[in-house]
C-alpha cells in the first residue's frame, strides 16, 4: 500500500502493462504508457478515486491502442474514464483526445483557457465538449470521493504561455507535464542516476523553456507543497529523494531567451547527445 516509486527502481518493470505507482484505499495512481523506442519518450498516468477516472496527459494518436489497452486493464473498461488533463496542447499530450472523446463523450476536459481555444483543432467539436477551466489564479480543484484534491497549478511559459500541473494531494505527487522533462538515449520508469538524469533534462529544459525566470516562480510556488515524487511527462518519475535537488537544479538553470544573449551551450548539447 502507499507509494511504490521506491520499490519500483529495484524491479524489472513489465511495461506492456500499466505500472502502479501509488495505491491506497479509494485512490490509484498508475503509469498507463506510452512506451515507444524513442530518445523523446512519452508518458500517460491514470489516476483513479471513487467515480472519477482521470487520464493525465493521454498522449498521441499512435499511442492510443497502448494507453487505452492499460487502461482497460485497470478499469475493466476504457470508457469508464470521467476526465482528461491536457497540460498544454502539444500532438504528444493531447493528439489522441478525439479518439478518447469517441470512446465516452461525457469525459470532461480539463485545461486552461488558452488551452482550450486550441485542442478541438485536433478535430473535434469544442463546444459539445464539457470542459473544466483551469484559472491562472490556481484555485481550480477537482475534488475525489476520498476527500481529497486535484489541485491545478498554472506554470506560465514553461513551455506553453499558459500552461499547468497537476498536484495529487492524496498521493503527494506532481504531475508536471514538460516541465523535468527529460530527453534520454535509455529510458527507465524511475531515476536512478541524478547526475546523470540533471543532464538529461538540461537537453530539453535549454530548448523548450521560456527562461530562468519563468522557471524561478514555477519552483517558488511548488516548493511549499509536500512532494513525493514528480511525474513528468517525458522521461523518467524523480522520486523523493532526488525532488529537493531537482528544484534547485531547476531554479539554477538559464534555457530559452537567456540563452540568446550568451555562448549557447546548444552545440556541446547536441555533440554530447549523438
Ligand atoms: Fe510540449
Ligand atoms: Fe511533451
Amino acid at each position: 500500500m502507499g507509494l511504490k516509486i521506491d520499490e519500483l527502481k529495484e524491479k524489472n518493470i513489465d511495461l506492456s502493462k500499466p505500472v502502479v505507482l501509488y495505491e491506497e484505499e479509494n485512490h490509484t495512481v498508475a503509469w498507463v504508457g506510452s512506451s515507444e523506442e524513442s530518445i523523446f519518450r512519452c508518458n500517460a498516468y491514470l489516476i483513479s478515486a471513487g467515480d472519477k477516472n482521470v487520464l493525465v496527459d493521454p498522449g498521441g494518436i499512435q499511442h492510443f491502442e497502448q494507453v487505452r489497452k492499460r487502461v482497460r486493464e485497470l478499469l475493466g473498461s476504457e470508457s469508464r474514464i470521467t476526465h482528461i488533463i491536457s497540460h498544454h496542447q502539444d500532438p504528444d499530450v493531447a493528439g489522441s483526445i478525439p479518439n478518447w472523446l469517441k470512446v465516452n463523450p461525457e469525459i470532461e476536459i480539463i485545461t486552461t483557457p488558452r488551452t482550450k481555444v486550441l485542442l478541438p483543432y485536433y478535430g473535434f467539436d469544442g463546444n459539445s465538449v464539457k470542459w473544466l477551466e483551469v484559472s491562472s489564479l490556481d484555485d481550480t480543484l477537482l475534488e475525489l470521493e476520498d476527500s481529497s484534491v486535484l489541485v491545478f497549478l498554472s506554470s506560465p511559459f514553461l513551455h506553453f504561455p499558459d500552461a499547468f500541473v497537476t498536484y495529487d494531494s492524496r498521493a503527494k505527487l506532481l504531475f508536471s507535464g514538460d516541465i523535468f522533462a527529460a530527453i534520454q538515449k535509455k529510458w527507465e520508469l524511475v531515476v536512478r542516476d541524478f547526475e546523470k538524469h540533471k543532464l538529461e533534462m538540461m537537453y530539453f529544459h535549454v530548448y523548450y523553456m521560456a527562461s530562468n525566470k519563468a522557471l524561478k516562480y514555477f519552483v517558488d510556488k511548488v516548493k511549499p507543497f509536500e512532494i513525493d515524487a514528480i511525474i513528468p511527462q517525458h522521461g523518467s518519475i524523480i522520486p523523493k529523494e532526488f525532488v529537493k535537488e531537482a528544484f534547485s537544479f531547476l531554479e539554477n538553470l538559464k534555457c530559452g531567451i537567456d540563452l540568446l544573449y550568451e555562448e549557447s551551450p546548444v552545440k556541446d548539447i547536441i555533440n554530447d547527445l549523438f
